[in-house]
């Protein structure tokens, strides 16, 4: 795992979600290490008190804020902050992730914040993109599937995983896929070569059908990222939204 120790990491409680890949190991490959991907996302989260800020991701509020509220998956959702603000604007919410510690954390948000409508769920989405119906309960779909920086250092299926939440869309509904596109504007040099996929490596991977889908957004967009040491600075998202065509 790359250079970010639990002391820095405590420092820094309130990181927005997917930032700063020079000081989060989300992106960096992992060292060869005997772990298990449940092992080190569940080290990740249970070895401190809270990774991400718990807001939502500001891509996916910015493209989803007018859309008619259904239901809604959110693949790897960590400790919630997509899922608990697509419950908060009506959704029927249902987050999966592979760490039992953050699965926790986000159900306890959301009874924090006295939310019902919504469910957590710890389970691995390498066995939910072979048969998601144990996992998503008998759903027959989702009109809104999420998948917000499904980056991992370890072992980890995405492209599969992607084309099994395509299919998880009903007509009419949309999936939205939210990756890292490039390092902050202040990493140094050293960290700032990861394998960031484009909008266009993303159209790819997910292998949409032309005829039953339609693109809405497959573009880089930058948003603000302050320094550790608070100074300005941007990162860019790639953001592709696609309507399953009913
Ligand atoms: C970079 S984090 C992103 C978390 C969240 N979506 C966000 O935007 O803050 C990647 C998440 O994917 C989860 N993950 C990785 N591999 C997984 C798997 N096989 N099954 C389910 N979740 C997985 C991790 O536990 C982690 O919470």
């Amino acid at each position: 795992m790359s250079g970010v120790s639990d002391a820095q990491r405590a420092q820094r409680p309130d990181r927005d979600p997917g930032q700063s890949p020079d000081r989060d190991p989300d992106l960096a490959p992992a060292e060869p290490s005997a772990q298990t991907p449940a092992e080190f996302w569940e080290e990740r989260y249970a070895g401190t008190e809270r990774v991400w800020s718990g807001r939502v991701n500001p891509a996916l509020a910015a493209v989803a804020a007018d859309w008619s509220p259904g239901r809604s998956l959110d693949l790897g959702c960590g400790e919630g902050g997509d899922a608990l603000w697509l419950a908060e604007h009506g959704w029927t919410a249902t987050g999966i992730d592979l760490s039992p510690s953050a699965i926790a954390r986000a159900s306890a948000e959301a009874e924090r914040r006295g939310l019902s409508g919504i469910t957590f769920v710890a389970a691995d989405l390498v066995a939910w993109a072979r048969d998601p119906a144990p996992i998503d309960r008998g759903a027959a779909g989702f009109d809104l599937v999420t998948a917000s920086f499904l980056q991992s250092p370890v072992e980890f299926p995405r492209e599969r995983v992607l084309r099994a939440a395509a299919d998880r869309v009903v007509p009419g509904g949309r999936l939205v896929v939210l990756a890292h596109a490039t390092a902050p504007s202040w990493a140094d040099a050293a960290h700032a070569h990861h394998d960031f996929p484009t909008p266009e490596q993303e159209l790819m991977a997910l292998g949409l059908d032309p005829a039953a889908w339609r693109i809405e957004v497959a573009e880089v967009r930058e948003r603000a990222i302050p320094a550790p040491d608070g100074t300005p600075g941007t990162i860019g998202d790639t953001v592709v939204v696609a309507e399953r065509l009913g």
